[in-house]
């Protein structure tokens, strides 16, 4: 079986062009936040952020016009140095890719915390080379803390300070002691398959923590800060990066095989690598590896 940074190679990609990728997304990720930053402060001085948003899949998944901005931000930018590459977004971008490269946007992810002023919101910057998730940044816009990884290369979080780390996942082997993150999707027949899981689950961890984007979710779980993270229904848009940051930290990631921006209700985890048997066998005894529409 090919490797990942192997089928890089067969698109024409070396070592060196994987880390311009994670370098790109980066930069890119770090312009998007000040954006969203500084969008955000001028609409609170005037009112309500709710005022200047829809909704999406249902009466409580939101999209406000700073996450439109800042992916039209976002495609533009990438349009503009990189021509040739593909785009995904969430808020509806579509360009096909003719170098190999596809970028995976999430301009806001963790909407409803970015309205309702809770600072666990993120811009995530994925790149995919033939199907395989090679590079990409997440930055929690509100601390200015940036996670970066590339494939083969390791992971980092740099501070707003500058300093910055080597991300490696922490080691916990018991699921009884491990601290869980996880998410709900928007409809009320995917929570409430949810909910029965969390049911199942909650009893045999330390604790569940649902923080509101998965995109931090995985680098909480690249930097240690939770031990393991699992939810239904995320977009790719939602993971792509982070799927990277946390690979990079030593943890496992399971995905769906073939996904594509549909919204069917499949799993996503992750834990490091000495957690992963235990945590999986918990999961399928609370029935979580079946699809959740
Ligand atoms: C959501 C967040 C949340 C997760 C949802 C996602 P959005 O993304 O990542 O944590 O539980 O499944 O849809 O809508 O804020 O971009």
């Amino acid at each position: 079986m090919r490797t990942i940074l192997q089928k890089c190679t067969m698109v024409g990609m070396t070592e060196f062009d994987v880390c311009k990728l994670r370098d790109y997304a980066a930069d890119l990720a770090q312009q998007a936040a000040s954006l969203i930053s500084t969008k955000r402060s001028e609409i609170t001085a005037t009112g309500d952020i709710r005022a200047h948003s829809q909704t999406k899949t249902s009466a409580v998944d939101p999209v406000t016009e700073v996450d439109t901005a800042a992916e039209e931000f976002v495609v533009g930018s990438i349009r503009k140095d990189r021509p040739d590459d593909g785009i995904i977004g969430e808020e509806g971008a579509n360009v096909p890719s003719r170098s190999g490269v596809s970028w995976i946007v999430d301009p806001i992810d963790g909407t409803v915390n970015f309205m309702y002023g809770l600072g666990e919101y993120a811009v995530s910057l994925g790149a995919m080379v033939d199907g395989q998730y090679v590079a990409g940044a997440v930055i929690n816009v509100v601390k200015g803390t940036l996670y970066s990884a590339a494939v083969g290369h390791g992971a980092t979080v740099t501070y707003r300070d500058g300093t910055s780390t080597q991300l490696r996942c922490r080691q916990e082997t018991d699921p009884r002691l491990s601290l869980i993150a996880t998410g709900f999707g928007y409809t009320e027949t995917r929570r409430a398959g949810q909910a029965k899981i969390l049911q199942e689950l909650l009893p045999q961890v330390r604790d569940i923590r649902r923080i509101g984007s998965a995109a931090l979710d995985l680098c909480r779980v690249a930097e240690g800060t939770v031990d393991a993270y699992y939810e239904h229904g995320v977009k790719v848009w939602d993971v792509a990066a982070g799927i990277v940051i946390a690979r990079e930290s030593g943890a496992q990631v399971h995905v769906p095989h073939s996904w594509t921006s549909d919204d069917r209700g499949a799993l996503v985890w992750a834990a490091s690598a000495e957690l992963a048997p235990a945590f999986e066998r918990l999961l399928a005894s609370a029935g979580a590896k079946e699809v959740i529409d």
